[in-house]
Formats: C-alpha cells, sequence, structure tokens
C-alpha cells in the first residue's frame, strides 16, 4: 500500500512538472507576425481601442477622483483594486507587477509592455504559441492551440472585466461590443 501511495505522489509531480506553464510576453511581441495590411493588421486594430490605454487611464483626474471616492489610500496606479482589469495578467507571476527593482531595466521594459489590456488579456498568455514553428503546427493540425494556451475569445473572456465590480460599468454585450474590437483575416469577411 505504502507503495503505490509513493508511486502515486512521484507520478503526480512528474505530471505537474511536465504541465506546460504559460507566461505573459506582451503584445509588442505579437506585432512583428501581426500587422500585416493584407492580413488584418490586429496589431494596428488593437493599438486604435480603448484596450491599448487602459493604463494611461488610471493616470487620469477621473480615475484619481473614482479612488478617492471608493477609498483608496494609493494611487489608482498602484492600486490592485484598479490594475486587475486594466493590465495584463494581474496577480499570475509572469503579469504586470509593482514590485520591479528601479534598476533593472530589462524587467521594467518587459513590465511596460505589460501596462495595458492586450493582445493576451483575451488571447491567453503567449509564450509557447509565440513562436511561428508552433503556429505552423496548429495549422498543419499537428497540434491544439489549447495545448499552447492560444484562445479564439468568447463572450465569457471579455466579461471577466466587463462587469458590475467596474466602478464605471457599462452594460457589456457581445453584439454591440464585439464591432469595436474586431480584427479579422481579410479572407474571413469576404
Ligand atoms: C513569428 C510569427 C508570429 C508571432 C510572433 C505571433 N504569431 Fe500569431 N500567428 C502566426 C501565424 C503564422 C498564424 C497562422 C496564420 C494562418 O493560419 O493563416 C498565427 C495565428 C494567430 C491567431 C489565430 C489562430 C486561429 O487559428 O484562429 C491568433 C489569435 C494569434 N496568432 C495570436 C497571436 C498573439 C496574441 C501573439 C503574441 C503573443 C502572436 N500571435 C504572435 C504567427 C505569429
Ligand atoms: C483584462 C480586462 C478586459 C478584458 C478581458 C476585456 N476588456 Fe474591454 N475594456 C477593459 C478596460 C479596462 C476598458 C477601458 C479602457 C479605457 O478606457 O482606458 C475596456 C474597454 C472596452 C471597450 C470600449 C468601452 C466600451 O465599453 O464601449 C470595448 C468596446 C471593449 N472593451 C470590448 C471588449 C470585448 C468585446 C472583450 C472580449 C472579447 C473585452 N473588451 C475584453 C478591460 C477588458
Ligand atoms: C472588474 C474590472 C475593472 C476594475 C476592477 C476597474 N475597472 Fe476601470 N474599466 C473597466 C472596464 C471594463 C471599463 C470600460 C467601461 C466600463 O466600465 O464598462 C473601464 C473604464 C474605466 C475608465 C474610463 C471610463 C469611461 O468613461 O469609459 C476609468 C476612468 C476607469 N475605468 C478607472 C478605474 C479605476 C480608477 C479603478 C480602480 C478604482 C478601476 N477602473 C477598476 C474595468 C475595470
Ligand atoms: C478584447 C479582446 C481581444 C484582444 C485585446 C485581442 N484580440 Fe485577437 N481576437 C479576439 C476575438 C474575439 C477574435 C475572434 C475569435 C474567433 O474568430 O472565434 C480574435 C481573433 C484574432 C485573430 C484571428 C483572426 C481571424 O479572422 O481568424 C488573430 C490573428 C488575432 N485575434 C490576433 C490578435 C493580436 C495580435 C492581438 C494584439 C495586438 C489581439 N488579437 C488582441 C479578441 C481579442
Amino acid at each position: 500500500m505504502k507503495r503505490i501511495v509513493l508511486g502515486l505522489m512521484v507520478m503526480s509531480a512528474f505530471v505537474w512538472a511536465q504541465t506546460p506553464k504559460f507566461e505573459y510576453v506582451g503584445s509588442n511581441r505579437c506585432k512583428a507576425c501581426h500587422n500585416k495590411a493584407d492580413q488584418g493588421a490586429q496589431y494596428a486594430q488593437w493599438e486604435s481601442t480603448d484596450h491599448a490605454k487602459a493604463y494611461e487611464t488610471l493616470l487620469t483626474e477621473e480615475s484619481k477622483k473614482i479612488a478617492e471616492e471608493m477609498g483608496l489610500t494609493v494611487a489608482p496606479e498602484k492600486a490592485p483594486e484598479c490594475l486587475r482589469c486594466h493590465v495584463i495578467g494581474w496577480g499570475d507571476p509572469s503579469g504586470y507587477k509593482l514590485d520591479i527593482p528601479e534598476d533593472d531595466m530589462r524587467a521594467k521594459r518587459a513590465n511596460d509592455n505589460l501596462a495595458a489590456v492586450g493582445c493576451e488579456s483575451c488571447h491567453g498568455p503567449g509564450s509557447e504559441y509565440k513562436s511561428k514553428k508552433v503556429k505552423d503546427a496548429i495549422t498543419a493540425g499537428e497540434i491544439t492551440k489549447e495545448s499552447v494556451g492560444l484562445k479564439n475569445p468568447t463572450v465569457e473572456d471579455c466579461i471577466i472585466c466587463h462587469n458590475e465590480d467596474s466602478p464605471t460599468y457599462k452594460p457589456f454585450t457581445w453584439e454591440e461590443k464585439y464591432s469595436a474590437i474586431s480584427h479579422p483575416y481579410p479572407k474571413n469577411t469576404e
């Protein structure tokens, strides 16, 4: 009996270690391959939306006022109560953080690239699926999108943030909001 339990423990530790860990990399890491006009220029479309400036919004007077009215004791851009919907991957070890050492320029740059609602806020953390090799394997049907953490977002992914926890909540329906963020391949709109 003991041996079986031990065996199971070793096995589950092995499975755990094998589970791929998907990490956030930032929207700029998608730009090189997803900004071609003849393929829908998803990056430029995203950059034109409010999502791209969601962090900057926290620096405005309007945000300061909202935070004060809520009784927050720190500035909105330092408050988890705001950041959780206004940056990429809040709460995840690879997501946006407040405790980056000032002198670590590399980490600071990487963190700055997570200061928005970005591609990965909807499509999932990109560390495994951002390569051409992996994308080609998906296209060829050799692996599934899910196995590398890539999602086709649905309304469920939107209402993680578009809900009444938002101090400025506006009623959200997919039908009304989808067109503002849509960035299909041209071939899919013909
Ligand atoms: C090295 C190039 C490259 C990079 C970098 C890259 N992609 Fe892609 N991506 C591709 C290719 C190639 C396809 C497949 C296009 C096709 O099927 O015609 C693709 C497809 C996709 C699709 C559509 C999947 C489907 O089949 O519906 C999504 C969504 C996507 N990428 C998101 C991202 C995001 C988000 C990032 C950044 C984290 C990213 N990609 C980075 C090359 C790249
Ligand atoms: C990680 C949180 C998050 C996710 C996920 C998210 N949004 Fe947003 N969205 C925001 C924030 C924050 C703003 C406000 C940005 C600003 O004005 O600075 C916003 C603004 C918008 C706006 C413009 C304001 C409005 O309400 O008309 C639209 C449209 C929108 N989002 C659509 C969507 C859709 C569609 C999805 C899902 C496919 C989605 N969003 C997913 C956080 C999110
Ligand atoms: C549950 C997710 C969520 C949280 C938490 C959140 N926001 Fe937002 N925020 C959004 C979304 C989604 C929008 C787009 C408009 C809406 O609320 O439907 C938005 C929009 C805004 C806007 C633009 C308002 C407008 O007119 O479009 C401001 C300013 C703002 N948020 C400030 C804050 C501040 C300050 C905090 C923290 C006190 C905060 N938000 C917390 C999700 C959130
Ligand atoms: C607010 C959520 C949201 C954000 C942010 C977002 N996307 Fe998307 N994306 C979607 C949705 C929804 C679809 C349509 C999924 C489907 O067809 O089922 C989509 C589709 C795509 C497709 C496939 C297009 C097609 O016609 O099949 C690509 C490629 C893509 N996104 C890349 C990106 C890249 C790159 C970024 C960042 C620069 C990004 N997306 C940011 C929600 C988002």
